[in-house]
């Protein structure tokens, strides 16, 4: 009796679609999903209230014309002292100091916390895990996981936009640079990132269309791949073979208010980017005004991507603990495109995300 109890619990627990078989396929599957957990989270299927927003709007709504929440470093909600004790033995292989968790830890809640309650872009920052072998999520030293593997999280991905088949996700990836005595973004690690972006599910579940965004209609259930970073010790037929927008590093200048990067040079695309995570105050400026000279960057920005020309693309960076004065700036902004918007501990204050959504 207990033992089928057992089973049923389990099956329960299963993504919708793989519940009713147990073929080798479905339990392959969640053997993958489980892997991703510590940073994906435990998958479940349900349809929250945000979960499927995106079909509110046609088939022909142009992507730039959207306004899409995200999260900033994304991979940290897991992050806490328990974590990095358990991860320390592994971390240690990098011969890199790693400092108090707070410092790394951007987000709260689980990539399926975030798709299910609106969240539509992450920020990806992986490297090779500390013997090279995968590609994994790290935020500067702070190894994230070394189970869940960049790989293995996007299976997470697949199986949700086939639970939410409505729905476009925007996925930023960026290498973390020093997260290893050693580390290096060489053709071994480009080579492998490569390969997963090439994989044949990665084929299928990335939309294939490159260096311009288009309709909403084509990219439901797809991803669109946000490439902050170059294959330059790979061939550049590499580079080619690849989907998606590209945001070289090299055109990223660090820590700007008001960055402008041409994603599409035969057509002139251009994205408008605020990336300004440190504020230039004075040093031994109190974090209140760090906060201010944040708020006053990112509103300015934000300002901007609803007056500016329609077919760019903005893309705001509002980390920083921003969330509380932005509310009543989102409240003022209903109507208005505000484009991309990346968010820190995206839940709080709680109205945050669907004051956004409800512009
Ligand atoms: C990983 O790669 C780096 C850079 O090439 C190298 O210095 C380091 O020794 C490698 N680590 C292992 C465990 O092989
Ligand atoms: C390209 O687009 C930018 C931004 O919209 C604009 O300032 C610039 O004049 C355009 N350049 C050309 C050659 O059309
Ligand atoms: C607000 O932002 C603008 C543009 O980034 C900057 O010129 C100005 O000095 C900022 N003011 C304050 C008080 O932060």
């Amino acid at each position: 009796m207990s033992t089928i109890l057992g089973c049923l619990a389990t099956a329960a627990m299963l993504p919708s679609a793989l519940a009713s078989s147990s073929t080798l396929a479905a339990l392959a599957l969640q053997n993958v999903l489980d892997r991703a957990s510590p940073i994906f989270g435990s998958y479940v299927n349900r349809t929250p209230d945000k979960a499927e927003w995106m079909k509110a709007y046609p088939d022909n709504t142009p992507l730039v014309h959207l306004n899409i929440p995200g999260t900033h470093d994304s991979a940290t909600w897991n992050y806490d002292e328990a974590t990095q004790r358990s991860l320390k033995g592994i971390t240690d292989l990098n011969q890199v100091t790693v400092p108090v968790p707070e410092t790394f830890r951007c987000q709260d809640l689980p990539f399926i916390e975030m798709l299910d309650m609106g969240i539509r872009a992450f920020d990806l920052r992986y490297s090779f895990d500390p013997t090279n072998t995968t590609l994994v999520f790290y935020h500067g030293p702070a190894l994230l996981s070394e189970t869940a593997t960049v790989d293995d999280v996007l299976f997470g991905f697949y199986q949700w936009l086939d639970d939410h088949p409505s729905e476009t996700i925007f996925l930023s990836f960026q290498h973390e640079s020093s997260t290893a005595k050693y580390a290096s973004n060489n053709a071994e690690l480009q080579l492998n990132l490569y390969n997963i972006l090439v994989s044949a599910e990665a084929r299928h579940y990335f939309l294939q269309k490159k260096d311009q965004l288009g309709n909403l209609g084509e990219a439901r259930g797809k991803i669109i791949l946000l490439r902050r970073f170059d294959l330059d010790q790979l061939d550049a037929s590499y580079t080619e073979a690849l989907p998606g927008l590209h945001f070289s590093p090299s055109l990223w200048t660090d820590n700007s208010p008001d960055i402008s990067l041409v994603y599409n040079s035969k057509k002139n695309l251009t994205a408008f980017i605020e990336d300004y995570y440190q504020p230039l105050t004075p040093t031994g400026s109190s974090a209140v005004e760090n906060i201010r000279w944040k708020f006053n960057a990112t509103k300015r920005h934000l300002l901007k991507a609803a007056t500016g020309n329609e077919d760019s693309l903005f893309w705001s960076f509002a980390s920083g603990g921003v969330n509380h004065q932005l509310v009543s700036f989102l409240e003022q902004s209903k109507g208005k495109r505000l484009g991309i918007v990346m968010f820190d501990f995206f839940e709080q204050p709680s109205e945050l995300i669907d004051t956004f959504l409800t512009l």
